[in-house]
């Protein structure tokens, strides 16, 4: 095994020995059979009028948007879930902790912003490291279910879950607040993916950091696939619903000047091959402008 290999793997030894706390001896203020029944009772449940999707459009949504899936496996002790995510709660702060020296201990005491939280398994996990957090998850039913972990563990003083996208992240109370924004599995979904960038450089303090990282392609130039909600890898009805939902997936010099763009400096992106992902790391040194031709919101700061 590689150096850096053995140092991913001590460092998600010991992100999973945080997140074992997260059993249901550590609820507060509901029982453990409440609590597993409350989880069971939207697994799988079908939902997309709360979403606000009309019979019109339905057809064009995903499966994930509108079915209730799992999102990070979680041994609750008296159960255990497996979620679509897995353990990337885990893995995904490991590697960002290998490839950049973002070790566990620089998440205590700092504003993180947790994007795409889906069910809430990172948004745990950073406040277990000591951040105080902000999460935000554009599907309705993950962030209530995100919430209701906040909530069930006691963590309400350290974690704040909100329903809402991050191109809503323009709003005041967003802007120049975090040390840290943490964005795995997110950009590729966007649209306007600079945008989406220069709105996390605006949240961010000057100082402060970003992490991404990506579904990417594993090429030297600056190119990025382009998906669309049309794609199907197998052609089936329910593969096009899942697969209906990335946008641009860039290479890792792509995803760099994505960064640059936004306004973004010592900005590292690199292809890591036992994922088959993109990881980058860049930090916002100063308010600097962004180019507004063709940008989705001309409005942005
Ligand atoms: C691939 S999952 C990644 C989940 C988690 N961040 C992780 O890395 O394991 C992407 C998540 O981001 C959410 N998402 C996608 N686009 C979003 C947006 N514009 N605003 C907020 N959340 C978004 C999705 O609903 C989904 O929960």
């Amino acid at each position: 095994m590689t150096q850096a290999e053995a140092g991913f793997e001590a460092c998600a030894e010991t992100l999973a020995d945080h997140f074992r706390h997260f059993t249901v001896a550590s609820l507060v203020g509901i029982t453990p059979e409440r609590f597993e029944e409350a989880l069971n009772s939207h697994l799988g449940v079908v939902d997309a009028e709360g979403e606000g999707y009309g019979a019109g459009d339905l057809d064009r949504q995903r499966d994930l948007s509108i079915k209730f899936h799992w999102g990070h496996d979680h041994d609750f002790g008296a159960f255990r879930l497996e979620g679509r995510m897995r353990r990337r709660h885990i893995d995904v702060l490991a590697r960002f902790a290998s490839l950049f020296g973002v070790a566990s201990e620089t998440y205590t005491g700092r504003q993180v912003l947790d994007v795409g939280c889906w069910c809430g398994g990172t948004t745990l996990m950073l406040a277990r490291l000591g951040a105080s957090v902000t999460a935000i998850e554009e599907v309705r039913k993950y962030a209530r279910m995100a919430r209701f972990l906040v909530d069930a563990f006691g963590l309400a003083d350290v974690a704040n879950v909100q329903a809402m996208s991050l191109y809503e992240c323009n709003r005041p109370e967003f802007l120049r607040r975090f040390d840290r924004v943490v964005m795995p599995g997110v950009v590729y979904h966007l649209s306007d993916p600079v945008l989406g960038l220069r709105l996390m450089f605006n949240a961010l303090l000057p100082g402060g950091d970003i992490l991404v990282e990506s579904m990417g392609v594993d090429r030297d130039e600056p190119v990025c696939v382009f998906e669309g909600s049309r794609r199907s890898h197998s052609g089936s009805r329910e593969d096009l619903d899942r697969g209906g939902w990335n946008w641009f997936v860039p290479s890792p010099l792509a995803l760099e000047r994505m960064l640059l763009e936004a306004g973004f400096v010592d900005v590292q992106s690199v292809w890591e091959p036992r994922s088959g992902r993109v990881y980058a790391y860049a930090t916002k040194r100063e308010e600097v402008g962004i180019c507004r031709a063709g940008l989705s919101m001309p409005s942005v700061p």
